[in-house]
């Protein structure tokens, strides 16, 4: 590990320009890094306007203006045509996707299956898939390279497969995890033709070769529901297998009594996979490539992991403070989620600024958490700040990496529960080195990944 704990470590992440780019480098940019796209302008003004040629764009920092966009005025600014776009295919009927009355039932009949009490039953399914890849890892012998990235991709998938689908997935695991990863490379690609505004029947290249692939794991995920359906039927309520399936099956609606259909538990289950997949493995790789650069940091967790994980279950989560102010200052530098956008329904004003009808809303975690007005030395690699002792100085609405307002992420709590116990299990029982001449540098592609990977030499400690 590199000794950094002196000097302050300013994590890698592009440099902004001092003029912004004009449409051309724009788009370039847009296609290959949209991190770069940010002049520093934008880390330094509260409301910033882009002219685009179809419309006007505005990035929201103000924390006020966040909060009118997202909570207080929100029906007026529902999801915009690309991020409907990346949420398209199969999550058409899902949660992330749907609007209007038919989100507030749906909202209504899930928030139950990620409470934080639902979530608290899948703590020893997360210790256990923790456990299993330190197994794995500790058979590849000592010094072995391993891509954290892509590891932590299969581990996340592994959480949610274990935890939607308790008795498996009916089939074989790794034919099911390609065909997934195929199905969301599709869906969720925003070409030119998408930011041009090219309507959806106009084939995108690409999607025909994929329809079988996207078939089969569709097929998968029918069969997996109609089998559990039937053997719910012949239960009472109460039994059964205990996870998210079983939950999503028996949701009803507070208000109405009524049940999820089966095309919308099939594309929640879709949206699950989707949203909680790369989202929580990129919180988990930048926050284990943060804590190889921070060996103080890196002592801290240890200290806590070993203090705590052999401790009762009940409430171990919340025992986890220094692992969790880690894993929410790597959110802050990297939010998995760059930006959301909106657009504005009818014109408003936001701030001193005017706000046409028809106008593109940007919110950018990546920026806002890294804006020179509402952060102090932004760039630092600085835990501390969400320590309890310091976390309730920060502004409200100027960290969101799950969002804010009624669409925030329903989940939020699972996701930090699942890194914290995985990051303590695994910086636990190994050593992680970065390897030599890695090149870490964030790309934003639907989540904010690390471009190359990121290759580490590992070393299991020895157990006492
Ligand atoms: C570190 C991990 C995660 C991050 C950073 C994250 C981030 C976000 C953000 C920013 C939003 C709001 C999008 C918007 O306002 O346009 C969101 C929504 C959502 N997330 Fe997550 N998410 C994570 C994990 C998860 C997990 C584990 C699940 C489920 C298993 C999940 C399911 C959802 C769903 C269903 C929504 C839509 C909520 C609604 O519209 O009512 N997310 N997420």
């Amino acid at each position: 590990m590199l000794d950094r704990s002196k000097a302050d470590f300013r994590p890698p992440a592009p440099y902004p320009a001092a003029v912004r780019p004009g449409l051309f480098k724009l788009l370039v940019r847009l296609k290959r890094n949209p991190l770069e796209c940010w002049s520093a302008d934008f880390f330094r003004e509260p409301i910033a306007k882009v002219r685009l040629p179809f419309t006007d764009a505005f990035l929201i920092n103000d924390p006020s203006a966040v909060k009118r966009v997202l909570m207080d005025n929100s029906t007026n600014y529902p999801k915009d045509p690309i991020q409907r776009r990346i949420l398209a295919a199969g999550l058409a009927d899902g949660l992330l996707s749907v609007e209007g009355a038919r989100w507030e039932a749906q909202r209504r009949a899930l928030a139950p299956l990620f409470s934080r009490r639902t979530v608290s039953h899948f703590v020893e399914a997360m210790l256990a898939v923790g456990g299993q890849f330190a197994d794995k890892w500790s058979k590849l012998g000592s010094g072995a390279r391993i891509d954290v990235a892509a590891e932590m991709a299969l581990l996340t998938l592994n959480t949610l497969a274990f935890t939607i689908f308790s008795d498996g997935i009916g089939g074989d695991f790794e034919e099911f995890r390609l065909a997934m990863n195929a199905y969301f490379g599709v869906i969720g690609r925003i070409g030119a033709l998408d930011l041009l505004g090219v309507p959806q029947y106009v084939p995108r290249p690409g999607h025909r070769r994929l329809r079988r692939t996207m078939a089969y794991f569709e097929g998968v995920i029918d069969d997996i529901i109609e089998i559990r359906r039937r053997r719910l039927a012949r239960l009472d309520e109460g039994e059964g297998p205990n996870d998210l399936l079983t939950l999503l099956l028996r949701s009803l609606d507070p208000s109405t009594g009524r049940q999820l259909s089966l095309a919308e538990v099939k594309s929640n289950i879709l949206t699950f996979l989707s949203a909680g997949h790369e989202t929580t493995a990129n919180a988990l790789t930048w926050s284990i490539y943060l804590l190889s650069q921070s060996p103080q940091w890196w002592a801290r967790v240890r200290e806590e992991a070993e203090r705590e994980l052999d401790g009762p279950i009940d409430g171990l989560p919340d025992r986890l403070v220094v692992t969790k102010a880690v894993i929410e200052e790597a959110l802050r530098l990297y939010p998995p989620i760059a930006a959301v956008s909106r657009s504005a329904e009818k014109g408003d004003r936001l701030g001193e600024v005017d706000i046409k009808r028809g106008s593109l809303i940007v919110i950018a975690p990546y920026v806002l958490h890294r804006h020179q007005g509402l952060w102090s030395r932004p760039d630092i690699f600085d835990p501390s700040r969400f320590m309890p002792d310091a976390r309730g100085s920060i502004p409200r609405f100027a960290y969101m990496p799950f969002g804010v307002g009624p669409r925030i992420c329903i989940g939020a709590a699972f996701a930090l529960q699942e890194a914290a116990i995985v990051l303590a299990v695994l910086v636990r029982r190994f050593d992680m080195r970065l390897a030599q001449n890695a090149e870490i540098w964030p790309q934003q592609r639907i989540t904010l990944r690390p471009a190359n990977g990121l290759p580490m030499d590992i070393v299991e400690r020895a157990r006492g």
